[in-house]
């Protein structure tokens, strides 16, 4: 198939290319992504070469862009991994999760609906369905209730993504998954900041008692399961993809601090996340049963891979924590 990725850049999105550019499969990729700060051509060093790879540098809310692209590549799917993709940059700054997350979904749907694109697969978030109370699991039938900006933005999306279903008959798909980690994760995410920082002996920011839960998915469980909802799920629905593990923040970086060997004493904790979700927990049960999907990294040995990938790739951790980063380090730590 030919896809159209957006975001293919990022962290979950260059996965996702690399998964289909894999010798094992024949797809071709057009990647469009505008590298923001979180996209990184470096994640790509693997496949840049490929003939079946193309690279557009463009913005998802640029209509002329988007529908020129659609328009003379035809492709046979389009996947948005395209987003301001976090909740604290979203707390400190909300304008960019909203131009983004929602113009440019709506960009992308009206160029797929204009050139009658044969499958649209939105990639969105358990955060849609804000905190669960234990032992409670969201299904997809489960109330929306975002927190952040961030949250509220994917949620609107979604939304937007399944009306172009039930308006036009769009063979929209869209998947909603839990926290992901593993390698070429930019370090302003709870796994890979806390294994940089432990690496550089500073200190590890637990925002308020640590207590929060989360869902840890590996990367690649995720991309397969993207591909298996285009495959084999059905237009018109959601799919929760949930995790292996779902643990409270303090024992996550505690396995980090026991793997690379550093003191406890380099947890800190800082003032809470307003907003601050306090657990999630997904039932992935539908697209279990309909894919044939499962989760396969257990969580210990994915988070080993992990901290490895970081061990060894300390350049490129140096090249994206170079610039703007320590801005917004210092934007949301210094005065917690
Ligand atoms: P990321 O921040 O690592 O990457 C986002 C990518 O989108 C970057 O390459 C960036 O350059 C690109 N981008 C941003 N704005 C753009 C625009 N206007 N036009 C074109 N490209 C643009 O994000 P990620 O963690 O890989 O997340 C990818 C998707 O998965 C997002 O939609 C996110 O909401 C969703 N998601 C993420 C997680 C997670 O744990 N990271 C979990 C569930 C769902
Ligand atoms: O659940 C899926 C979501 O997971 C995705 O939709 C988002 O794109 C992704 O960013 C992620 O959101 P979270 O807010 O859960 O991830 P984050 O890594 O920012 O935080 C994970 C937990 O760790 C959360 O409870 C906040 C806490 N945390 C995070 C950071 C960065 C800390 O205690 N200290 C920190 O410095």
């Amino acid at each position: 198939m030919k896809f159209l990725v957006t975001g293919g850049a990022g962290f979950i999105g260059s996965a996702f290319v690399r998964m289909l550019l894999d010798a094992s499969r024949g797809d071709d990729v057009i990647n469009l992504d505008k590298l923001t700060y979180a996209g990184n051509l470096e994640n790509l060093a693997s496949v840049t070469h490929s003939p079946r790879y193309r690279f557009v540098h463009g913005d998802i809310c640029d209509a002329e862009v988007v529908n020129n692209l659609v328009s003379d590549t035809r492709p046979d799917v389009i996947v948005n991994f395209a987003a301001e993709s976090h909740v604290d940059r979203s707390i400190l700054s909300p304008a960019p999760v909203f131009e983004t997350n929602l113009r440019g979904t709506f960009t992308l749907l009206e160029a797929a609906r204009m050139h009658k694109t044969p499958r649209f697969l939105h990639v969105s978030t358990d955060e849609v369905y804000g905190s669960i109370d234990a032992p409670h699991e969201a299904n997809e039938g489960y109330p929306l209730r975002a927190s952040s900006p961030y949250s509220a933005s994917k949620a609107g999306s979604d939304l937007l993504a399944l009306s172009y279903f039930v308006t036009y008959k769009m063979p929209v798909t869209v998947t909603r998954a839990s926290n992901n980690y593993g390698p070429y994760q930019f370090p302003e995410k709870l796994i890979p900041l806390m294994i940089s920082n432990a690496m550089e002996d500073k200190p590890l920011p637990i925002y308020g008692d640590g207590m929060q839960i989360r869902d840890w998915l590996y990367v690649d469980d995720h991309c397969r399961a993207v591909l298996a909802a285009i495959e084999r799920g059905r237009p018109g629905e959601i799919y929760n993809i949930g995790g292996s593990r779902a643990l409270p923040n303090v024992e996550v970086v505690q396995l980090i601090l026991d793997a690379v060997g550093k003191p406890v004493s380099l947890m800190q904790t800082v003032t809470d996340r307003p907003g601050h979700d306090r657990r999630y927990a997904l039932s992935s049960h539908k697209l279990m049963q309909e894919t044939g999907w499962l989760a396969e990294m257990p969580f210990e040995k994915g988070l080993k891979t992990t901290i490895d990938w970081y061990r060894n790739n300390t350049e490129w951790t140096a090249r994206v924590k170079s610039g703007e980063y320590q801005n917004y380090y210092d934007r949301n730590y210094a005065n917690r």
